[in-house]
């Protein structure tokens, strides 16, 4: 992998298809000089996703592509990684990416895409993890930063945002809270890969140079 923008600076493509508040996240950090990577680009499957109106007035390039103009998965996927190219992208990140990647692109780029997934992973893949979290009576709950494989919400595991549910939480509010601790832990992931500290090697995560066996763990 080269990190090809010429400035040394981790290029990002960045994947949405709803509100784009993660995305939001990204850029409010790289603007106040806390995020030191190239967001080159931002795409969406919607073209209608709030995600895209924040990249825009961001000054950042968009891409909408509607994946029911496609037939099947991997023809989606296949024009998504056609449109990215030209950006040369080092790293994927999808932030409310609500599609599921065929095994094409996560080949395609292999160990260079992230995911924050709203769970303490492996607890919850899948969707309505808060209530789901709350129906189970666990004492917390969070998201996840973990690299995308075929299998969903399964890729290895990096970083973990973590609280407490508390006894008058309902799905919404803890939706909310968990939301923003993800703004604090997706962009610390996406600096660690754009540091070169972070990579994803033969079915690990690996920080500074060492498996993860399991997330770096911050508790909010
Ligand atoms: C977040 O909850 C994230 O965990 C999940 O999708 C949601 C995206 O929210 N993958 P936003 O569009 O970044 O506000």
């Amino acid at each position: 992998m080269s990190l090809t923008s010429g400035q040394g600076r981790c290029r990002v493509a960045v994947l949405v298809s709803g509100s784009g508040t993660n995305l939001q996240a990204l850029i409010d950090r790289q603007r106040d000089g806390r995020l030191d990577a190239n967001l080159a680009v931002v795409a969406s499957n919607r073209d209608d996703a709030g995600g895209l109106r924040r990249a825009a007035a961001a000054g950042i390039d968009t891409l909408a592509i509607r994946h029911r103009d496609f037939d099947g998965r991997e023809l989606f996927d296949r024009a998504l990684a056609g449109a990215l190219a030209e950006y040369r992208p080092d790293l994927v990140v999808l932030a409310g990416f609500m599609r599921i990647l065929s095994p094409w692109f996560v080949a395609r780029f292999d160990g260079r895409i992230l995911n924050i997934h709203p769970a303490l992973l492996p607890k919850y893949p899948g969707l309505d993890t808060h209530a789901r979290a709350i129906a189970a009576g666990d004492s917390r709950h969070g998201s996840t930063v973990h690299f995308v494989t075929d299998e969903l919400d399964g890729g290895p595991r990096v970083l973990a945002g973590r609280l407490r549910i508390e006894p008058d939480d309902t799905p919404e509010s803890l939706r909310a809270r968990v939301l923003a601790l993800e703004h604090r832990i997706y962009p610390q992931a996406v600096q660690w890969f754009a540091d070169g500290r972070l990579r994803c090697r033969d079915g690990a995560a690996w920080l500074d140079g060492k498996p993860l066996t399991e997330p770096v763990i911050r508790d909010f």
